[in-house]
């Protein structure tokens, strides 16, 4: 063969040729071993008090911060494409010390999750961010202690208060995203005292203090001055990851997630390996806004980085992805 193509470095009869499985885009289908579902996607939604017509983000294109209203549409839409659940967080036009609009039944979070569970009822996961950051005056996902630090224990108590509060709105599954020590533990116990013990927990067993929450910021309209670094995890450390991961499993976690996704791929294998729930990752506001911003400098092709993006998370073992793409992406996959 190699005489007669005139080609000395031609390959030999018989050898392996593994581009036979790209050559169509129906070959490549068919032996994907990764596939994007709309029921794995779950969408992270915004709503904020004291509005009268939704507000874009600059950050986050495509993303707003809700009205109840603009809300239930959204949420409906996202629903109606197959999208898996909802993962919803306030946006308070108060805010204090202790975080009081959290657990007030009044507070906009609480309004917003009676609001959807009434209109959805249980056709979709509805899910709560379980924190006190959107509501503190200081930022901080806890309370503070008299010299200006976060006060694990006492936190833990607004924790559980919150938790009872969403429970009582009509949540399915509430996120607990402070990592305070204990967090799943003291959630569990105040959910079954209080009688709801169907209500589940996700929770963020890994959560980096990362960069990429910098738009969340803006969306949420942060008052933070400083970092969350002595209580989110550090970026150098893998065995940490694994530690909460244990705990948090201990504590009664129904459902582990890994934040941010794309830059803790390692990271969401390793808990994949040894989680024996569900395992979720969150791609950020921060991994969204870096797509956004290399699509629109023409920099990347936009559309087919958030495919990769999330297929990579997939890949990489995450059953369930908290992305802002979740209804694009399940309008997609659904060829509508
Ligand atoms: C805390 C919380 C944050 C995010 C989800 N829950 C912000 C933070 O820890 O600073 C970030 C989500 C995102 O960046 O998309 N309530």
């Amino acid at each position: 063969h190699s005489a007669a193509s005139g080609n000395p470095w031609a390959l030999p009869a018989g050898s392996a040729r593994p581009r036979r499985l790209r050559t169509t885009p129906a070959m490549r289908r068919l032996v994907a071993e990764t596939r994007l579902n709309p029921a794995d996607l779950v969408l992270p939604m915004f709503v904020k008090e004291g509005i009268d017509a939704p507000v874009p983000l600059q950050s986050m294109p495509g993303v707003e911060q809700h009205t109840l209203d603009s809300l239930v549409k959204a949420a409906r839409e996202a629903v109606d494409a197959g999208v898996g659940g909802l993962m919803i967080f306030g946006v308070p036009a108060q805010r204090d010390e202790t975080g009081s609009g959290a657990t007030d039944p009044d507070g906009i979070l609480n309004i917003a999750l009676r609001r959807l569970r009434d209109e959805l009822g249980d056709d979709t996961v509805l899910m709560s961010d379980l924190c006190l950051d959107e509501f503190t005056s200081h930022g901080h996902c806890g309370v503070l202690d008299s010299q200006g630090r976060v006060d694990n224990d006492a936190t833990l108590q607004r924790y559980a208060e919150m938790a009872i509060a969403h429970a009582e709105a009509g949540v399915h599954l509430v996120g607990p995203s402070g990592m305070m020590d204990g967090q799943v533990g003291v959630i569990r116990r105040a959910l079954d005292e209080a009688g709801h013990t169907d209500v589940g927990i996700l929770a963020y067993a890994v959560k980096y203090a990362s960069a990429a929450y910098g738009p969340f910021r803006e969306a949420v309209e942060s008052a933070l001055d400083g970092d969350r670094r002595t209580y989110q995890q550090d970026s150098a450390n893998r065995t940490d990851a694994l530690r909460e991961l244990r705990l948090d499993l201990a504590e009664g976690a129904d459902l582990v997630m890994v934040k941010p996704a794309l830059p803790y791929l390692d990271i969401l294998r390793d808990v994949r390996e040894v989680s024996d729930v569900p395992v979720a990752a969150y791609q950020v506001s921060g991994e969204m806004a870096m797509i956004e911003a290399a699509g629109a400098n023409g920099w990347i092709d936009r559309d087919a980085m958030v495919l990769e993006s999330l297929t990579s998370i997939k890949r990489a073992g995450a059953q369930i992805i908290l992305t802002y793409y979740a209804t694009e992406v399940a309008r997609h996959l659904q060829g509508a």
